[in-house]
């Protein structure tokens, strides 16, 4: 709208002392004598504009009254640095020249509101500073993730949403019909298909949306979550470490140069983030027994570590830790068997610190036909359906490992949410699927 140039909030810097004009949205307003301040936000910040009575037009001035919370409007004036201000910019108003639309008891108010009366209202929500800087967080992870792998050659290869069969086990599938083929599931990972894709091309990874009905109302979990799965041909389960370790420094260490005002809008205590530098701890899941043993908590060998168990393993570090090595009994049929040890799987689990909990979880895959086949039958698995997963093993078949990242844990994780829900931009759980 306008015949200027269209500018940005965040982009100030480069308007000092120029008139310009901004569109956006009522923050905050406030008046002082013959003072008034205008707090407007449009998305990428929020400026303070200020008028005095006398130095604007009647007509201009006189609009303060009606511009209530989140009412749509446009705003021009000169530009000037102001550090005390939201932003460290001001701006002398000069003319209110268009006024969208006047908001009407706009529901979300400065005061405290209960997390319900939020998530119905998510879509308003997100306009909040806090979303704002989660949404922000969230964003630069993605590009974070993103920009590791395709500078290290890994190709971008996206796996099926509706498949034909499970992956991580059939308790947690949502269903629906497929036409004449029967029932189709979405999927709760890529990982099958990344294998696919890696004896194809080498290093690969996947990122999309994956599904899990699973019935569990903790603060970790989703029933819709984004993954990041790379899969490499070649690597065993040391490698894949190695690459986990890089990857969550570099997703960390990203936000911590990008996002700081946006960590800081959340109160968050970078000097835990700060940390997050290889070489992360690796422990064995037997080693991870112990520590709960000395704590005094009644583990059993062979179970998977629970949500509270693994907040006491990770409060032993000050960074992410790996825990490797599982019972193969609580691990998926895919996971390769340790050859000193059979009883336990080559696989990797990494930790948050600060009681967030598993963020990763990856292994060495089962590249023989034989044991492969025996595993699908142990599992109860239909062997139909995994034809064309065993033809990997039959064609060329190597070594090769990955991992998968759930994007949700990790990005509350760094931005220190209390639930994994704020960090979805509209979170799907049991018991919510609206807005
Ligand atoms: O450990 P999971 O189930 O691993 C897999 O799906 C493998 N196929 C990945 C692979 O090796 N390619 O899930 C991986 C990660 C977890 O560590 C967690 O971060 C996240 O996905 N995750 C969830 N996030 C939110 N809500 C849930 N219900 C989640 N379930 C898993
Ligand atoms: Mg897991």
């Amino acid at each position: 709208m306008g015949t200027m140039a269209r500018i940005y909030i965040d982009e100030l810097d480069k308007h000092v002392g120029e008139g310009v004009q901004l569109h956006g949205w009522l923050y905050n307003k406030r008046s002082s004598g013959k003072v008034r301040f205008l707090l407007l936000r449009d998305g990428t910040g929020v400026i303070q504009s200020v008028m005095v009575k006398g130095g604007v037009p009647d007509a201009v001035f006189d609009k303060f009254d009606a511009l209530t919370q989140e009412s749509s409007f446009s705003i021009r004036g000169k530009i000037k640095k102001e550090p005390r201000a939201p932003g460290g910019f001001e701006m002398e108003l000069s003319d209110i020249p268009h006024v969208y639309q006047i908001a009407h008891d706009y529901p979300i108010t400065p005061k405290e509101h209960g997390i319900e009366f939020l998530a119905d209202r998510r879509h308003l929500w997100l306009r909040s500073s806090r979303q704002h800087a989660i949404m922000r967080i969230r964003h630069r992870v993605v590009k974070a993730i993103r920009d590791f792998f395709d500078e290290r050659g890994f190709t971008l290869v996206d796996s099926p949403i509706l498949t034909p069969a499970a992956c991580e086990g059939t308790s947690t599938l949502f269903e629906t019909d497929y036409f004449d083929l029967g029932k189709a599931y979405l999927t709760q990972s890529g990982q099958l298909y990344a294998e696919a894709s890696a004896m194809a091309l080498g290093k690969v990874y996947c990122f999309g949306p994956t599904f899990r009905a699973e019935k569990s109302k903790t603060r970790r979990h989703l029933t819709e979550f984004w993954m990041v799965e790379p899969e490499v041909a070649f690597n065993d389960l040391n490698d894949d470490m190695d690459l986990a370790e890089d990857f969550l420094e570099y997703i960390v260490q990203s936000v911590l140069k990008d996002r700081a005002a946006e960590l800081k809008v959340l109160e968050r205590d970078i000097t835990k983030l700060q940390n997050v530098k290889k070489p992360l701890p690796r422990i064995t899941y037997d080693e991870a027994v112990k520590i709960l043993h000395d704590k005094g908590l009644p583990f059993e060998w062979g179970n998977d570590l629970g949500g509270t168990d693994e907040t006491v393993v990770s409060e032993q570090f000050d960074r992410p830790v790996m825990v490797h090595r599982y019972p193969s009994e609580v691990k998926a049929f895919y996971m390769k068997r340790d050859p000193e040890n059979p009883k336990l799987a080559l696989a990797v689990d990494v930790l948050a610190p600060e009681g967030y909990g598993e963020i990763i979880g990856g292994s060495q895959r089962e590249d023989d036909l034989d044991v492969l086949l025996e595993r699908i039958k142990e599992h109860k698995l239909p062997q139909e359906a995994f034809e064309w997963y065993l033809d990997l093993r039959r064609f060329g078949s190597v070594p090769h490992a990955g991992f998968g990242l759930g994007l949700e844990r990790t990005v509350g994780w760094i931005c220190g949410t209390e639930h994994v829900r704020e960090t979805s931009p509209f979170p799907r759980m049991i018991y919510r699927n609206t807005p």
